[in-house]
């Protein structure tokens, strides 16, 4: 695992986006993995940036999205499709068929047995065979909870889990109430990649700034390899880079980083 720390968010960004085009520029066709959130926002400009100025061509880029939001529709904009649409693909030449963003629109769901929910279990099984059928991610992008969680993957998540419906923490529905008029109006499942899922791409890219992650990174970093922090799966991963600002990470012991 390959920890880089960077003086601000800006040059964290810079860096995530320089790492992101070389790759697009060594293979055309790559299979890019997407988050949402406020971490990855400075990364996407930075992207833009590089798509209008340089040319970087995302003609034929494929995506995933990690998650989204059980029952907000897409145009809502609090939804990832939207955030996607926004952040990023409406300013760069992706094809919209190339485009994955996890369906979350299932109707009124049995929340005892939605775990087996046929729409559900069928729309998971759909998008892992979507990821296998272009090949596999080539890059994952992920940020990382508070609580340690990669995409909707919460403590306690197994470090196996392939694509599936979660239950938020209230850690987790209390973070993102910031995007919301209230934390009543947050979303209490999602559909998210599982760990397992993620641990098959063929890189990651972690990014984290901000004091608020600095006890996650550490725990990912250093600590046990844990289904209660998702995040330190990353251990395991053969092609793993963490790119940080300085406050998140604050808490890690020297000799595990390098500075950017
Ligand atoms: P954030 O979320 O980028 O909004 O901090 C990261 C995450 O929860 O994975």
């Amino acid at each position: 695992m390959l920890v880089v720390v960077h003086e601000d968010y800006g040059a964290m960004s810079k860096k995530g986006a320089e790492i992101i085009a070389s790759r697009i520029r060594r293979k055309p066709n790559l299979v890019l993995g997407l988050a949402t959130g406020s971490t990855p926002v400075g990364l996407y400009k930075e992207i833009i940036r590089l798509h209008k100025s340089e040319g970087l061509d995302f003609s034929k880029v494929i995506t995933f999205n990690l998650d989204e939001y059980i029952g907000i529709p897409p145009e809502h904009d609090q939804s990832y499709h939207y955030f996607m649409r926004e952040n990023l693909f409406k300013d760069i030449n992706i094809n919209p068929s190339n485009v994955h963003v996890p369906h979350a629109m299932f109707g009124d769901l049995n929340i005892s047995s939605f775990e087996t929910d046929p729409k559900i279990v069928q729309f998971c099984e759909w998008y892992e065979n979507e990821i296998k059928k272009y090949g596999g991610i080539d890059i994952q992008v992920l940020g990382i909870g508070g609580n340690g969680h990669i995409a909707f993957n919460e403590p306690g998540s197994s470090l196996g889990s392939r694509t599936r419906i979660k239950t938020l923490t209230e850690k987790t529905v209390k973070d993102n109430s910031r995007f919301f008029k209230s934390v009543k109006e947050v979303p209490r499942y999602a559909i998210t990649m599982g760990v397992g899922t993620i641990m098959e791409a063929r890189e990651l890219l972690l990014l984290a700034n901000g004091d608020g992650k600095a006890d996650a990174v550490k725990a990912a970093v250093e600590g046990p390899i844990t289904a209660m922090c998702p995040a330190s799966a990353l251990q395991l991963h053969q092609k793993a880079i963490i790119l940080t600002d300085k406050k998140a990470a604050a808490k890690l012991s020297a000799e595990f980083v390098t500075y950017g």
